[in-house]
């Protein structure tokens, strides 16, 4: 079994789990997403925090030039600490509280990301009590289906995410007549892991349809933001370790016909395959037809296989031993603390490290302290 190159000796004195980041890798994918988009210069990348807002790996996004697409005012925040410019940061989100406006507003931040009529109406009223027009874009539900995870696909009507496409032109009149509003453009989002690039070419077609409709209106776009989605090989971190940034870029250089500047919010592809979660095998237990490894780690530091049964790729850093199958589990109170069942592992003995590869992005921006557990801390390098 091929494995990813670690150094345990500096792991061998620290506590698990803990979250390991490459960073040598993390740069070279950033500057594989730069250089993808160099022919364009109007395009921007808002790295989508949401996938990991570990204040070292937002510095060394911001110090990379990217912006930062935010989810709530904590992001906001964390962008701004982490030295985002202020109009390079997006805000979008079905539900923002009227402190998280005015955080934005009063920071400056690039754009809102609006997602209701209501929604508009709130930012404008609270932006002229500021004295200000705020900027925002409207999220479009593009009702275009993504080939994913049920639970990550976000672009359809039964979605709770943007307006609908087909009200849109009202959306729009709407906000330009808002006196605390500055309309500026579109956005749309269809999911994540997205591995099938016609997704992104019907995403493609649905933003002509709207663009193509509101030119006949006279209505003018500064920018369209096309939202994240690109999905990676979780099955081979080793040999694929960037993600597909090429075909990705290419969908939209090829098949959106509005000259206007595109924004984009990667978040995944940016920064899953840099990090992993390393962690201990505690005890081997003999079940009735299986072994059960049972690690320090658990749902509390990685969510993602208990919430979406998502796969990562687990290997045993430490043995060599003959491979033997195992259900790989958590110590936490629920059956649903497994991060694989039937994987195939060097034989475990307790103490051996544990990795489980591609979990830098939605690991430990989504643990919890369930069980009372500590939040997991991270090593880069
Ligand atoms: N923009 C918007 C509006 C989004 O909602 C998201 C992700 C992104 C950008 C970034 O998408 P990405 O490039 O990372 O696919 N926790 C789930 C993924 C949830 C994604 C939510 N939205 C998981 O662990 O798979």
């Amino acid at each position: 079994m091929i494995k990813g190159n670690y150094p345990l000796g500096l792991f061998k004195d620290r506590r698990t789990p803990f979250y390991f980041y490459d960073t040598t890798l993390l740069q070279q994918t950033i500057e594989e997403v730069k250089r993808q988009i160099a022919d364009r210069p109007s395009w921007q990348v808002h790295y989508a925090v949401k996938a990991n807002a570990n204040p070292d790996i937002l510095r060394i996004i911001a110090d990379a030039g990217l912006g930062a697409d935010c989810v709530s005012g904590g992001e906001v925040s964390a962008a701004l600490a982490a030295g985002f410019r202020p109009e390079s940061i997006v805000f979008a989100g079905v539900g923002k509280r009227d402190d998280e406006i005015q955080l934005g507003l009063d920071a400056g931040i690039g754009r809102f990301n609006v997602e209701s009529t209501a929604e508009m109406m709130v930012i404008s009223e609270l932006a002229l009590a500021a004295g200000r027009r705020a900027p925002v874009s409207i999220r479009v539900n593009p009702d275009v289906g993504a080939h994913t995870h049920a639970n990550i696909t976000t672009g359809l009507a039964e979605n709770k995410f943007g307006i609908h496409h087909s009200v849109l032109p009202e959306a729009i009149a709407l906000a330009q007549r808002l006196p605390g509003l500055d309309f500026r453009g579109l956005h749309f989002h269809i999911g994540s892991q997205i591995l099938d690039m016609s997704d992104f070419v019907s995403l493609c077609n649905r933003i002509n349809e709207c663009t193509e409709k509101l030119e006949l209106m006279g209505i003018r776009l500064q920018d369209i933001n096309v939202g994240g989605g690109l999905g990676i090989d979780y099955e081979h971190p080793n040999h694929l370790p960037v993600a597909d940034f090429r075909s990705y870029f290419d969908v939209f250089k090829r098949h959106l016909d509005c000259k206007c500047p595109v924004h984009f919010e990667p978040g995944r592809s940016i920064v899953a395959p840099c990090g992993t979660l390393i962690s201990r095998v505690l005890y081997v237990k003999d079940g009735l037809h299986k072994q059960f490894a049972i690690l320090d780690a658990s749902m509390t530091e990685l969510l993602r296989p208990a919430l979406y049964h998502a796969w990562h790729r687990i290997e045993n850093l430490s043995s060599d031993g003959p491979e033997e199958k195992y259900d790989v589990v958590g110590p936490v109170c629920e059956s649903s603390d497994v991060f694989g069942k039937g994987v195939v592992l060097n034989r475990c003995s307790r103490g051996d490290f544990i990795a489980l590869r591609s979990a830098g992005a939605y690991g430990e921006s989504m643990a919890s302290r369930y069980n009372c557990r500590p939040l997991p801390e991270s090593l880069l390098l």
